[in-house]
């Protein structure tokens, strides 16, 4: 099993200050590998080789989707894969730090759900630190519960949760994040 750590947090420093253009959504592409590598390092401080990228997409393509600007350069991401019958794992989500905050990250998760439920798919799963309370919050507000703690489950130490939701019992089209 892959262990994947997040998480940098802080202020987002946007350059938009009316909010950026809004991001296409789009599957992976072999040619996202060295913006998505430097986002993922960024966001989620771990470094992975260029063939795990690529090898996680050829799994299931349709579960590896990217945001992209206007120049069709990746600005997020969110790596998808189905180990589990019938379950969707989330091993990566990452907004670029200027991007955060304007919804991308939402509009990953709506398509990400979506497809999951097309493909048969009954809960989807993830990993964050516990320490990761901007994520936990935006989680949260997608329905994700926190199932179990998972000690000692980063690199540096820090404990994990695991989070799940459900994805037959909400009805299509997806309501996105619930109200606080
Ligand atoms: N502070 C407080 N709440 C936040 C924050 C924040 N910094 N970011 C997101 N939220 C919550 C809010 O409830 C927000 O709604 P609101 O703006 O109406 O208050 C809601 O999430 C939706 O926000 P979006 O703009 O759609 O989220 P964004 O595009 O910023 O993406 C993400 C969220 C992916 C967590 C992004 O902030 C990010 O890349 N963070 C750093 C990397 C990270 O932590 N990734 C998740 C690690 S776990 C894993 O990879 C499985």
């Amino acid at each position: 099993m892959i262990c994947i750590a997040d998480s940098a947090q802080g202020s987002s420093g946007s350059p938009f200050p009316l909010g950026p253009p809004e991001p296409a959504i789009r599957q992976f592409d072999g040619r996202d590998i060295a913006t998505v590598s430097r986002i993922v390092g960024e966001a989620l401080r771990e470094h992975y080789d260029s063939s795990l990228y690529f090898s996680l997409s050829q799994a299931w393509p349709e579960g590896f989707l990217v945001a992209v600007d206007v120049a069709d350069v990746p600005v997020a991401l969110l790596l998808g894969v189905a180990q589990i019958p019938g379950e969707a794992r989330i091993l990566m989500f990452a907004v670029d730090r200027p991007y955060r905050r304007h919804g991308v990250g939402s509009r990953l998760m709506d398509e990400f759900l979506a497809r999951s439920r097309q493909r048969g798919m009954h809960k989807a799963t993830l990993e964050v630190r516990v320490g990761n309370t901007n994520a936990i919050r935006f989680y949260t507000r997608y329905r994700f519960s926190v199932m179990d703690l998972l000690r000692g489950y980063y690199s540096d130490g820090e404990n994990g949760y695991q989070m799940a939701r459900d994805l037959l019992s909400t009805p299509f089209p997806w309501p996105g994040r619930a109200k606080p």
